[in-house]
């Protein structure tokens, strides 16, 4: 029997760090009400395009794994924040890498991008249709953000990270999982764009942000349909609670995992927590944890992880993956982000002066970018 083991991961950081200080500078919120209400005390800002950020989490991914870019037969893009609508980022990541004639698609189930992409890509090398794939976790939230809101403006954050998997005959990597999607409660987390046009080449995106989100509508569905997703796939490969070694969890909100982990019989000591230090990076969340998890030494050769997640939609996961042999890099990558001159708050900042002619915010880095609306044909 054929399955699909991680042999490289990788992750990159934008290294603006935006504090809970500074969003206070500009919304009515404080440090206190932030920490108390969701754990988070900073999180990450992009001052470059998603695709710049997943083609060095990629070039990481593919450095551990000891492969070159043209080993690579399948690339998944997990985003609900895209440079661009059409065509697919899958395809740019495949370019820029140069994997050259590797299938490229893009995934977007909100947070659950990455893992559903992994349950894609596990799923084709399982059944021969490729034998090494890169999974990719990315988001740029901050340019689809609604800065004024101070009800989202607090919780989400920027990052990547990705993974590849190769064929193998033992049987490792992700072996067991639950998908399934709230639908009935698709309206309670929705960011719709006024204008509704993005270019990756100008790195900006156009369009008043409307989020519709009712918070605790969405944190008492995440916690039921973690937890339950969580208990299906421990059914499913034969295992009870205690046979967990480390909880991987999407990280929305640190009393959302607290108890998700306490519904589903798993202590906190064997959870990893990110979310204090980034915030909800959405699809990139529960990649970047886990390669963090690596680092800091928490997977040993053949652990049991699991990966709750949810997201819009409202989509919700939880994945069962067994650790192969190996849990250090073969190779290191020495390709790095171009350097930042800008602090976090002033990134922000930025994105919230682009304005329209009605006055509205737009979500964008350059204002000057407005003007090329026109050139468009968007009115
Ligand atoms: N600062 C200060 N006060 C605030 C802030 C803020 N940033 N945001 C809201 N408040 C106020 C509200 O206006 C409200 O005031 P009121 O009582 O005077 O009306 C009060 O705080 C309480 O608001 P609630 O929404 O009831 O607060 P709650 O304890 O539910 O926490 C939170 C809100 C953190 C959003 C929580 O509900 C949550 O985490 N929900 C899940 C969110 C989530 O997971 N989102 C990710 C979705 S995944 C994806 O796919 C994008």
């Amino acid at each position: 029997m054929t399955y699909a083991a991680i042999t490289g991961w990788g992750k990159c950081m934008p290294p603006a760090v935006l504090t809970n200080a500074d969003l206070a500078t500009f919304l009515d919120t404080d440090d206190e009400w932030i920490t108390s209400r969701t754990g988070m005390k900073e999180r990450r800002i992009s001052h470059v395009p998603a695709i710049e950020m997943s083609y060095v989490a990629a070039r990481r991914a593919l450095a551990c794994a000891g492969r070159a870019a043209g080993d690579i037969d399948l690339i998944v893009y997990g985003s609900c924040s895209y440079d661009e609508m059409v065509p697919n980022t899958a395809s740019a990541l495949q370019y820029k890498l140069g994997c050259d004639g590797a299938a490229a698609m893009d995934v977007n189930t909100a947070c659950t991008s990455f893992l559903y992409g992994l349950s894609t890509a596990t799923a084709m090398i399982r059944t021969g249709v490729v034998k090494r794939a890169l999974v990719v976790g990315v988001e740029l939230i901050s340019r689809y953000m609604d800065w004024d809101n101070r009800g989202v403006a607090v919780l989400f954050g920027d990052g990547s990270a990705a993974v590849v998997l190769e064929a193998t005959d033992e049987p490792i990597g992700l072996l067991g999982e639950t998908l399934g999607c709230y639908g009935d409660a698709r309206g309670i987390l929705r960011v719709r764009r006024g204008y509704g046009a993005t270019y990756a080449n100008a790195n900006v995106t156009f369009g008043d942000m409307l989020w519709d989100f009712d918070g605790p509508q969405i944190f008492k569905r995440a916690v039921q349909g973690m937890t339950d997703a969580s208990a299906k796939t421990l059914q499913k490969v034969g295992l009870r609670p205690e046979d967990i070694d480390l909880v991987v969890p999407h990280q929305a909100n640190a009393r959302i995992i607290e108890s998700v982990a306490k519904y589903a019989g798993i202590p906190m000591e064997k959870v990893i927590l990110t979310v204090q230090k980034y915030g909800n990076m959405s699809a990139a969340t529960v990649p970047v944890a886990l390669v963090e998890a690596l680092e800091a030494g928490r997977v040993a050769p053949g652990s049991n992880l699991l990966m709750p997640a949810f997201g819009a939609g409202l989509t919700l996961c939880s994945h069962f993956v067994k650790w192969g042999a190996r849990t250090t890099p073969v190779e290191a990558s020495d390709v790095e982000l171009p350097p930042c001159d800008k602090t976090a708050l002033e990134l922000v900042n930025e994105i919230r002066a682009t304005k329209d002619p009605r006055g509205r915010s737009l979500a964008g880095i350059e204002a000057a970018y407005y003007v090329d609306r026109k050139a468009y044909g968007v009115q």
